[in-house]
């Protein structure tokens, strides 16, 4: 399970010439007088030819458009790309995102030759490291269950960035740092990716011991009956409905030397089925992403050992399958959480916040600097935020910080509020809390759920903690673009290794 191979990144100045590769890539921007072909590594003479016919040739510069022409002389390759970027002014330079995309978009479009140059303009190493991110995304393919690899082509293998960026050890970290992060959220897609069939809590769980080997990290897996012993009400409540039971796993990676420490709780249900109050048939194949949150936090610890960051990073993946059975949760039934407090579960098709309530109790008693969760919670998110656009709620001093992490690292997240009109309507009958409240906002009223459940820090103040409902990023059911393929994004990974960086820059 999780077998991705990885891209390997190098930077090449100079002469085109030295590194024969299958296709050299160069960009197109969409200026406001049409296409603009952006600076590159061919001759004069060449570029003023091709500039000339960009419009004879279809070549918008448009994002995701990818033209093939004859490899010229000087670019030491068979093919010559041309690769749209998008909209582009005049002086100004193009954003890392768009870097990172139009790289993403070509590697991924590229798919079957093994080795690429990407001649996009770098003016410093942030941007030869959006290039080399993008690339590491854009290099992927989900092929494990296919019974023959006939039709089927090898991601890009080796991607060549061209740049007069001096290879320094800046760059070179950049590299490492690109190259890591690609793994991380490419190991993301694949969990989001694996069939049901496949992946349940328990192979979950032996997924995550498995892609920490070799890494400074320790591995915790509760079972059903450590679950029920030590009274982790929600998950169980969840989990009891299906023949495979479910699991709590912890993730800890803790160097001597960190300065700073994080918590990380992820939503893992591996198939929501919505339970006894269960969904419609249409659609309903999707729910099988429902565990992206516990594999994206997964996957950020991984990253940050990996980078050997000095912080304590534990993520706790809150795993389990919402079946329908005689074994299974009713509407109405109460369930005692971790911690012990009370839940009336009015609708079983709101099970994230039952498993994450239990992880959030869990990951307080540790009294981290900062909680952050990260869930597929709600269907309202999608409706808020549309398909691409993860929403952040909680305590402005981690949401802030959060927002800019995003914005750096190039993905989109908003931040909302968490009006307080919306908690008494979580108020039960019989019980502390029901699961179920105000339905317009919905996405608010599941973070005003979660909220109580976060614990007192030392200080006796609550823990500093944000939530982040993925329910539309994570998954694209549409068509692919930029570097982002079909299914599983692995959307908010580097939002998170982004959010650590920053917190240890500022704390330094
Ligand atoms: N896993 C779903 C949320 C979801 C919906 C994720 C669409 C991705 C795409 C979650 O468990 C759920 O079903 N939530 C309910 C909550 C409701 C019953 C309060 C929802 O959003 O409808
Ligand atoms: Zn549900
Ligand atoms: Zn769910």
């Amino acid at each position: 399970m999780v077998k991705n191979t990885e891209i390997n990144l190098s930077t090449l100045a100079k002469d085109l010439k030295r590194t024969p590769s299958d296709a050299v890539v160069i960009g197109v921007g969409q200026g406001s007088d049409g296409p603009v072909l952006l600076e590159n590594p061919l001759t004069a003479k060449s570029a003023e030819a091709l500039t000339d016919s960009l419009k004879v040739l279809g070549v918008t510069g448009a994002a995701d458009q990818v033209v093939r022409l004859p490899g010229l002389p000087e670019t030491g390759s068979g093919v010559l790309v041309l690769a749209g970027v998008g909209k582009v002014a005049a002086g100004r330079p193009l954003t890392e995102e768009a870097l990172r995309r139009a790289a993403g978009s070509a590697v991924r479009q590229l798919s079957g030759l093994p080795t690429v140059v990407l001649a996009l303009p770098t003016a410093g190493v942030a941007d030869v490291a959006a290039v080399a991110e993008g690339a590491a995304l854009g290099a992927y393919s989900f092929t494990e269950y296919r019974s023959s690899n006939d039709g089927l082509k090898d991601p890009v293998r080796n991607a060549v960035i061209y740049t007069d960026v001096t290879a320094n050890d800046a760059l070179r970290s950049a590299l490492t740092r690109a190259g890591l992060i690609g793994k991380a959220v490419n190991a993301t897609r694949s969990l989001v990716n694996q069939p049901p069939s496949h992946l349940y809590p328990e192979s979950f769980a032996e997924a995550a011991k498995e892609l920490s080997k070799g890494l400074p990290i320790k591995v915790t897996v509760w079972d059903e009956k450590r679950l029920e012993k030590e009274g982790f009400g929600g998950i169980m409540g969840v989990g009891k409905g299906s023949t495979r039971q479910p699991r709590l796993v912890k993730v800890e990676y803790a160097p001597a030397k960190a300065t700073a420490k994080i918590a990380l709780v992820g939503k893992g249900i591996t198939f929501d089925t919505g339970g006894i109050s269960i969904k419609p048939a249409l659609g309903m194949g999707d729910m099988k992403s429902d565990m992206a949150g516990a594999a994206v936090v997964l996957n950020t610890v991984l990253a940050i050992a990996g980078l050997g960051l000095p912080v304590k990073a534990t993520a706790w993946l809150c795993i389990a399958e919402n079946m329908p059975s005689g074994a299974a949760s009713r509407p109405a039934d109460v369930l005692t959480m971790f911690g012990g407090k009370t839940v009336e579960v009015l609708n079983t098709d709101a099970e994230g916040r039952l498993v994450m309530a239990d992880g959030i109790v869990a990951a307080s008693l540790e009294y981290p600097d900062a909680i952050i969760d990260v869930a597929t919670l709600t269907g309202a998110q999608l409706i808020a935020l549309g398909n691409r656009t993860a929403g952040v709620m909680g305590s402005d001093s981690v949401t802030g910080p959060l927002k800019a992490a995003a914005d750096r690292a190039g993905e989109l997240v908003w931040p909302m509020p968490l009006p307080e009109e919306l908690r008494p309507s979580i108020d039960s009958q019989v019980a502390d809390l029901a699961n179920i409240g105000e339905r317009h906002g919905g996405m608010m009223t599941a973070a005003v759920f979660l909220r109580e459940f976060v614990g007192k820090g030392k200080d006796g103040e609550q823990i500093p903690w944000a939530h982040i409902d993925i329910a539309g990023p994570s998954f694209n059911n549409g068509s692919p673009y930029g570097y982002t393929h079909k299914q599983g994004t692995g959307c908010t990974v580097r939002t998170l290794v982004a959010y650590v960086e920053d917190i240890l820059a500022a704390a330094a």
